[in-house]
């Protein structure tokens, strides 16, 4: 198993709200349970020497902060707004803060943070931050973000690094790098960062990308006589929004990282602050049917709510899948192919086309799955200023402290 989503908990719900109410129901439901026990699963299998991070920008919900907290090391944020919101939510937790076209501002605030680590991303502001640190009189850990390439390792559908891009430096930048860090001695270099792509959904070819990555940092450690301790090595394990069983294997990565650890990491920890791949299981996005009709010889099911809240299906350009929770009326239509749109007047407003259907009818509900990551927080929520969808968090079970102190140990 790759991703822990089941329905139940989530249709017990949604059979609640139909008892208590005849509104159509729009709703984001969040299965903590479900990412709890993700979360920890992905934990156990990681080796000695592996620290797992948690991408907030896939989903910086509260109650999941709250729920992945005790199994991650920490939380990576991806700008200002992230940083300050994860440290007033989290403020225990070590933070990453990345990302291009920081402003001083953030600089500063990052680096007077009791417990967060910057990931530069060009010579530019690896002078700005220099200046911010000097003034502010203490160390700041620092990692460098590089965009190396690495032949071989093959596109995913999207790709931050191993070509012209905004993210991280050139290697050709580096003589640069470690000069200036040399004249900035409060600029304490901590490690390498590398996320070179997303949506990677093949362990073995990630496996030769962290065993590049360690190659590269040893050789650089080397070359320039630095001392750091760890690689970050990005996240970006992919979803399988189709066939969630054909998701990123990460048991077979898992299990294929104690051998890359033992030939390369010569001392070297990894780091991971994965995004989606943690929190994209435990979210649903429930539309209540209102009306079906027939146009031009398709079927068409309107929703309540729409793309305005669940941007997912336009923004990775798939139908997006989903199970029909059945309400009480007969079926309008029955075997037939029924396109799944929302509330809006675009015709762009589409979370599954041509979707075959065994029965449906107004009243039922559209269950949308791995609706957990890149959802509600990507959405153009405030388009024709349609209500918000309910929020629900099915609570996880309370953490037994001895659990916790096996998993920090
Ligand atoms: C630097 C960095 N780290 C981590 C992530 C998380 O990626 P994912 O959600 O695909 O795991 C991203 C995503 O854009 C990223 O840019």
């Amino acid at each position: 198993m790759t991703l822990h989503c089941q329905p139940e908990r989530v249709e017990a719900l949604v059979a609640q709200w139909r008892a208590e109410s005849a509104e159509p129901i729009c709703a984001y439901v969040y299965d903590l349970q479900a990412l709890q026990q993700h979360v920890r699963w992905m934990r156990a299998a990681l080796p000695d020497g592996c620290e797992l991070y948690y991408a907030a920008k896939a989903n910086p919900e509260a109650p999941v902060l709250q729920t992945v907290a005790p199994w991650v090391d920490g939380f990576e944020a991806a700008s200002g707004g992230e940083l300050r919101w994860l440290h007033e939510q989290q403020p225990a937790h070590p933070l990453l803060f990345g990302g291009p076209g920081k402003l001083d501002s953030e600089l500063a605030l990052a680096a007077a943070l009791p417990d967060c680590t910057l990931h530069v991303e060009s010579l530019g502001e690896l002078a700005r931050l220099a200046s911010i640190a000097d003034a502010l009189g203490k160390p700041v850990p620092i990692f460098l973000r590089m965009n190396i390439a690495v032949p071989g390792i093959g596109d995913t559908r999207l790709m931050m690094g191993g070509k012209p891009t905004p993210f991280g430096m050139d290697e050709a930048d580096l003589p640069q790098a470690v000069e200036l860090l040399r004249r900035h001695p409060r600029l304490r270099l901590e490690g390498f960062h590398f996320h070179l792509m997303s949506h990677q959904r093949n362990a073995a070819m990630q496996l030769e990308l962290v065993r590049a990555y360690l190659d590269i940092a040893n050789r650089w450690k080397a070359a320039y006589g630095l001392d750091f301790a760890v690689v970050n090595a990005g996240g970006g394990f992919g979803v399988d929004y189709a066939e969630p069983a054909a998701s990123f294997d990460w048991l077979q990565f898992c299990a294929g990282l104690r051998d890359v650890l033992q030939q390369h990491a010569h001392g070297l920890r990894l780091r991971f602050e994965p995004g989606r791949y943690v929190s994209v299981a435990c979210g649903w996005y429930v539309m209540e049917v209102i009306d079906i009709k027939r146009s031009h010889g398709e079927y068409f099911a309107m929703a309540r709510g729409g793309t305005h809240h669940f941007r997912t299906p336009p923004a990775q350009g798939h139908d997006h899948p989903f199970r029909i929770l059945r309400g009480h009326r007969a079926p309008l239509i029955e075997h037939e192919r029924v396109t799944l749109v929302g509330q809006l007047c675009t015709p762009k407003d589409v979370l599954a086309r041509a979707q075959p259907v065994d029965a449906l009818a107004p009243g039922d509900c559209l269950l949308f799955s791995l609706a957990g990551a890149y959802a509600w927080n990507i959405s153009h929520q405030n388009f024709l200023m349609h209500p918000a969808p309910r929020m629900a968090f099915l609570e996880a079970a309370p953490v037994a402290q001895d659990t916790l102190a096996v998993r920090v140990a």
